[in-house]
């Protein structure tokens, strides 16, 4: 029988309790909704508590299935899972929200969500799959006003209890000044990239000063993601020494130091796997072996502000380049 491990928990501003690490469920256009919802099956019976869904990601629906043979079979309850999904980007200020909330809930088998994202801080899309180069004519840069009526809606699902807590993703320090004061409930969770080489420690520190959870995405640095997301500058988190020298002393794949040391900075991981040995292993090594103090320190001088997810596909008529997504 496979080792089931008790996950250790964070607490949120809510006094709601999340685990300490994830599992992510994009596909990266490469695995089906089959193998990405064969691996939450097989991740809940290993233990995993915490799942990234998004209904861009185009496999809720599977996904949903194997949760509900997980509560009918009762290899765990609703209560013990903290489920979250994402707004897309074409369901924004159209008052849209609580229909695209209502199929995501749908296709997960759900009554209620424990977080719900903003995915992206633009009304601007991508058909699933696209290439690097593709563009939407009527893409727009951000604007806080257009962002403000999307959390409104986002607001009203947490007060009809269908959301237990509602989250941005792929924030700036300078979108969240400009939409937090105007918030009537704050965000409890921001979903942004962060790994060894793309650390973002003022985006972080900031969450982290505001009691706003920080969670990482693309925590190992995303090997497989998708080719529009790849250029020849790009940092492999794996291959930085800082990462190879700790994974030689405690034995283990680069990767578990880059899930180690995020869990131990204090976000929380939500490292994708459709193979068991992998995901496994990935939960396993946040219960044993910390790292030291050293090579916590070590690490945390490694970042190579290497943005990996960069949202080219994003950008707007005139924009120049993708810098200008991030402020
Ligand atoms: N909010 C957003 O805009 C946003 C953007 C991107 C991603 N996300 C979320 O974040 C999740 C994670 O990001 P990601 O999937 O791009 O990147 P990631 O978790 O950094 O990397 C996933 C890749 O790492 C490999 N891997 C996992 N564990 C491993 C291990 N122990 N040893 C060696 N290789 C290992 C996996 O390969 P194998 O499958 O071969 O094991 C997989 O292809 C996504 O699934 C999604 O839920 C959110």
């Amino acid at each position: 029988m496979a080792e089931n491990i008790r996950i250790p928990f964070r607490i949120l501003v809510s006094g709601a309790r999340i685990p300490c690490m994830g599992m992510g469920t994009f596909g990266s256009d490469r695995y089906s909704p089959e193998e990405v919802s064969a691996a939450v099956g097989g991740a809940i019976r290993r233990g995993y508590r915490l799942f990234d869904c998004a209904s861009v990601y185009g496999n809720e629906e599977r996904i949903g299935a194997v949760f509900e043979e997980a509560f009918h079979s009762g290899v765990v309850t609703r209560e013990e899972l903290f489920i979250t999904s994402k707004l897309w980007n074409d369901m924004h200020g159209k008052g849209d929200a609580l229909l695209s909330l209502a199929k995501s809930l749908r296709d997960l088998r759900l009554d209620y969500l424990d977080a719900y994202f903003v995915h992206w801080p633009f009304p601007n899309y991508h058909a699933p799959g696209c290439d690097g180069d593709a563009r939407n004519p009527s893409s727009v840069p951000f604007s806080a006003d257009r962002f403000m009526r999307t959390w409104r809606e986002m607001e009203k699902i947490h007060r009809m209890g269908l959301a237990k807590h509602i989250g941005m993703s792929n924030m700036t320090v300078s979108k969240l000044e400009a939409v937090l004061p105007r918030c009537e409930i704050k965000p409890a969770l921001i979903e942004m990239e962060l790994h060894p080489s793309f650390q973002q420690s003022e985006l972080f520190e900031y969450c982290l000063s505001r009691r706003i959870q920080p969670i990482g995405f693309c925590p190992i640095g995303s090997p497989n993601r998708p080719d529009r997301d790849k250029t020849p500058d790009d940092v492999a988190d794996v291959e930085l020494p800082e990462v190879t020298a700790a994974a030689k002393a405690h034995g283990v794949h680069p990767a578990l130091i880059c899930l180690k040391w995020q869990v131990q900075r204090g976000s929380i991981p939500i490292p994708f796997s459709v193979h068991e040995k992998n995901y496994a292993a990935n939960l396993r090594c946040v219960i044993e072996n910390p790292l030291s103090p050293e090579e916590m320190s070590a690490i945390g001088k490694a970042d190579k502000n290497c943005r990996l997810v960069k949202g080219q596909v994003f950008l707007w008529p005139g924009a120049k380049s993708w810098e200008e997504l991030w402020d």
